[in-house]
């Protein structure tokens, strides 16, 4: 008789998939709430043969000694920045991520950040709401143009690409900064980080997150970035350096900010909270029903490919 591989889903994916799980594995379920300590994740983790994993679990090197059955760990996730790479491969086991299923998602998210941000939009709702709203002035909640304006893209992957696409329909300029000159990058232009800041109206960060990108957006940065500029962060919370934008938005030096990452999160700087011309979203970029549950799907099936000793469909190491 085959023996059942043991699966350890640290969060929830969606009910008919787990359903679909537990016919084909032994199943280990963490829970949605839970702020794992090193020691519950092992706990969770260690009679485990493949784990499912969000990116709030820190897959280190001191977790794998422990969970020496592990052979696969699929991130729900495009993002892998919360895994030891080195560590895991140097144990032989398998990293996955869900990359491609997110791209137009995310993209779209950008601009909906950008848009909000530029067009004042959770500012004006707030004003609804607070039954402020008794006359109408021509310099009521006065925005940003987004239509015609430069758009500068801090990374072009896959999602910087489609986040350049949708710029045509703005009539914007495209600018963008990568390692090299990338095939995603359709019409913008490759420029150095200074001058794409230096021009840049609106500058959206879709960078990987790690050494080279920790506080790239930082008070040095941002002074070179064009006064009445908005920035977008939709990349990790860790390439902008909080106290240093809370600075730059308090001082009126940019026009305004669109965050959906936090270093740290869910916590954030409570000094965001007190500033109107910063939009803020709990990490939800990839969010719409779809993709969330297309992310989940391509991590389960990863995970299982790796079991079934077949090669994962998205492998990182
Ligand atoms: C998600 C992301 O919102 O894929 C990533 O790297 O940051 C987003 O798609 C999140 O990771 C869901 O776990």
């Amino acid at each position: 008789m085959q023996t059942l591989h043991t699966i350890a889903l640290t969060r929830p994916v969606f009910p008919d998939q787990i359903t679909v799980l537990q016919a084909q594995c032994a199943l280990i379920q963490g829970n949605i709430d839970e702020a794992y300590s090193e020691a519950g994740l092992i706990k969770l983790l260690q009679h485990a043969d493949g784990a499912i994993i969000s990116l709030r679990e820190p897959i280190t090197a001191r977790l794998l000694d422990a969970c020496p059955r592990l052979k696969v760990i699929s991130n729900i996730a495009v993002g892998y920045n919360n895994i030891d790479i080195a560590a895991c491969t140097a144990r032989g086991v398998v990293v996955t991520n869900t990359p491609d299923v997110l791209t137009q998602t995310t993209a779209d998210f950008a601009w909906a950040l950008l848009m909000a941000a530029a067009r004042r939009l959770p500012e004006a709702e707030r004003y609804v709401r607070a039954g402020q709203w008794q006359h109408w002035s021509l310099q009521q909640l006065n925005g940003k143009d987004v239509y015609g304006a430069t758009l500068g893209i801090v990374g072009m992957g896959r999602i910087g690409g489609a986040i350049a696409a949708r710029a045509a329909g703005f009539g914007m300029h495209v600018v963008y900064h990568n390692r090299s000159a990338s095939p995603e990058a359709g019409s913008a232009t490759l420029c150095s980080l200074d001058a794409l800041l230096a021009q840049a109206d609106f500058v959206v960060l879709v960078v990987p997150y790690n050494a080279s990108t920790h506080h790239l957006i930082n008070a040095q940065r941002i002074s070179h970035m064009k006064p009445d500029a908005v920035l977008i962060n939709i990349a990790r919370g860790g390439v902008v350096d909080d106290a240093a934008l809370i600075a730059a938005l308090r001082a009126g030096h940019l026009h305004s900010a669109g965050l959906d990452v936090f270093e740290g999160e869910p916590a954030l700087n409570p000094d965001y909270l007190t500033l109107p011309n910063v939009v803020l979203t709990p990490h939800i970029a990839s969010s719409s029903e779809t993709t969330r549950r297309a992310m989940a799907q391509l991590a389960i099936n990863n995970c299982l490919a790796v079991l079934a000793g077949k090669p994962a469909l998205n492998r990182v190491n």
